[in-house]
C-alpha cells in the first residue's frame, strides 16, 4: 500500500510559489507516495487552550493530518533568512501537547524555494533545525534548494526546466528510500 506523505505548504498566500512547487512535485512523487497538500492557516500556539482542552479546531484537523500521515514534506520559502511564521507555528502546534507531538520518528525531507539566488538555504536548515528536535529523520542528502524559483514554473504549474526536473527526480527518488528506510511499520 502506497505511503501517505503529508506535503507542508509553508506559505499563505493565493498565488505562494512555494504551493506551485508544492503541487508540481507531489504530481512527481512516485506511486508508492501518495501525497496530501497541508495548508498552515491556523490560529497561533497558545498552550492556555490545551490546557483548558479547548485546542482551536484548525489545530485539531492539523494534528489528525498529520498522525494519519507516514511522512511528511517541508515545503518552505524564506523569511528573513529564516522560514515563515506559519510554518514555525504549525511545527509547534504539532508538537504539543507533552507526549502527542505527531512528529516523532516521522521521516521528512525539505525542500526550499525562493526568486533569490540562495534558494532559501536559511530557511531549509532552520526547518531541519527544528524538527530534528521533534526525532524527525530528516533525509540529509540530496539538498533541494530552488534558486530563481519563478522561472521554472511553466503555464500549466509544471516544471519547465529539464535540469530542474531532473533535480527533483534524484530528490524525490531518494525520498521514497528514506521513507520505505524509516517510516514505521
Ligand atoms: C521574503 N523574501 C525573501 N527571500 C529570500 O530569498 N530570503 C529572505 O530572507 C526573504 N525574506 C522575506 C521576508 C518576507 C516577510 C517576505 C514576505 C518575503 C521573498 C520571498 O522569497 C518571496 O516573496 C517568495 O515568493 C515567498 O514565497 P511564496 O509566498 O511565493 O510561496
Amino acid at each position: 500500500m502506497a505511503k501517505k506523505v503529508a506535503v507542508l505548504v509553508g506559505s499563505l498566500r493565493k498565488e505562494s510559489i512555494t504551493r506551485k512547487y508544492a503541487q508540481a512535485i507531489a504530481k512527481m512523487l512516485p506511486p508508492s507516495l501518495e501525497a496530501e497538500l497541508v495548508e498552515l492557516d491556523m490560529p497561533l500556539y497558545n498552550q492556555d487552550l490545551d490546557d483548558a482542552n479547548t485546542p482551536a479546531e484548525a489545530w485539531t484537523a492539523f494534528r489528525n493530518k498529520l498522525k494519519a500521515a507516514d511522512a511528511v514534506l517541508f515545503l518552505t520559502p524564506e523569511y528573513n533568512r529564516t522560514i515563515s511564521g506559519a510554518l514555525k507555528n504549525a511545527i509547534d502546534v504539532g508538537s504539543r501537547p507533552w507526549g502527542q507531538s505527531v512528529w516523532d520518528g516521522k521521516p521528512a525531507a525539505v525542500v526550499s524555494q525562493s526568486p533569490g539566488a540562495q534558494g532559501g538555504f536559511g530557511a531549509n536548515h532552520n526547518t531541519r533545525q527544528a524538527v530534528v528536535f521533534l526525532n524527525v529523520p530528516v533525509m540529509p542528502a540530496p539538498e533541494l534548494y530552488i534558486g530563481g524559483s519563478p522561472n521554472y514554473l511553466g503555464e500549466d504549474g509544471d516544471i519547465n526546466n529539464e535540469q530542474t526536473k531532473e533535480l527533483i527526480g534524484k530528490f524525490v527518488a531518494a525520498f521514497e528510500k528514506w521513507v520505505e528506510a524509516n517510516a514505521k511499520k
